[in-house]
């Protein structure tokens, strides 16, 4: 079932989404060499609440804190804990914020320190991949539209696509109809309507797609432990001008405040 949002709603997923934003652009003051992904966590976690926010990872499906932290060849889901951030690392940091019953979900991942040119190249890659599936997200087009515009930008780079993982509806709850894999075909999947919400959210790898789950049924990797990347927006179909309802804005400014 897909829900397609109406304006009051869609005013209410942005106010959702900033939140989301806002905590990013927090977390990303902390990401440094030294720092635990515990302490990420705990930082995320205050941020939200302190701003009426709901932590909406924390416990979900029995999820077990605030972040996703994905180290290097982590691809999804990984957990925060006492690892200290490294030089040369990267860190995707997922994340969902539940305000006023509406969710926001978003995902960047961060260099640390001095990462190597290939694996930066990677990130580039996936974040403007991320923006590839955005401009196709107009009404009228289908999913498949997306999931194409994404595959192809990647693979074209040498880049493999995560199959198992897919973008999602967002809304009231963080996981709606229709899934947004990352691959497959133009003018397939569902119709894109005004008022859908989804978070589009490319995992891309710079080996093979391949992926492992760990026991736990959460953490995912690489299965050749080569470095995977993430970036993840919320947006709205909104005729041919989809609203980017989550931002990278807030990261960008802690992260240039970092480096004067
Ligand atoms: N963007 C991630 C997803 O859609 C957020 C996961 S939160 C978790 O899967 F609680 F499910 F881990
Ligand atoms: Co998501």
């Amino acid at each position: 079932m897909i829900y397609l949002k109406t304006q009051e709603e869609i005013v209410k997923m942005q106010a959702a989404c900033d939140l989301v934003s806002r905590t990013l652009g927090e977390v990303a003051k902390w990401v440094a060499p030294g720092v635990t992904t515990r302490k990420l966590d705990d930082i995320a976690r205050e941020y939200m609440l302190d701003n009426g926010g709901r932590p909406a990872c924390l416990g979900y499906g029995g999820f077990p804190a605030t972040l996703c932290i994905e180290v290097n060849e982590t691809v999804v889901h990984g957990f925060p804990s006492g690892y200290e951030l490294r030089d040369g690392d990267i860190v995707g940091i997922d994340t969902v914020v539940e305000l006023d019953g509406y969710n926001g979900d978003s995902c960047y991942t961060f260099e640390v320190g001095e990462v190597e040119a290939a694996t930066r190249e990677l990130l580039a890659a996936t974040r403007q991949s991320l923006l590839k599936g955005i401009e196709k997200a107009r009404q009228g087009n289908r999913i498949g539209d997306i999931s194409y515009a994404v595959q192809s930008y990647c693979e074209a780079r040498g880049y493999s696509v995560v199959r198992e993982m897919c973008g999602h509806g967002i809304g009231r709850s963080m996981h709606e109809d229709p899934e947004v894999p990352n691959y497959g075909r133009r003018s397939t999947g569902p119709l894109l309507r005004n008022g859908m919400c989804i978070a589009i959210e490319p995992m891309i790898t710079l080996g093979k797609r391949h992926i492992v789950i760990e026991k736990d049924g959460w953490q995912c990797r690489t299965r050749d432990r080569k470095p995977s990347a993430h970036f993840e927006h919320t947006i709205a179909i909104n005729g041919d001008n989809p609203l980017v309802l989550t931002t990278f804005d807030y990261i960008n400014q802690s992260l240039n405040s970092k480096s004067n």
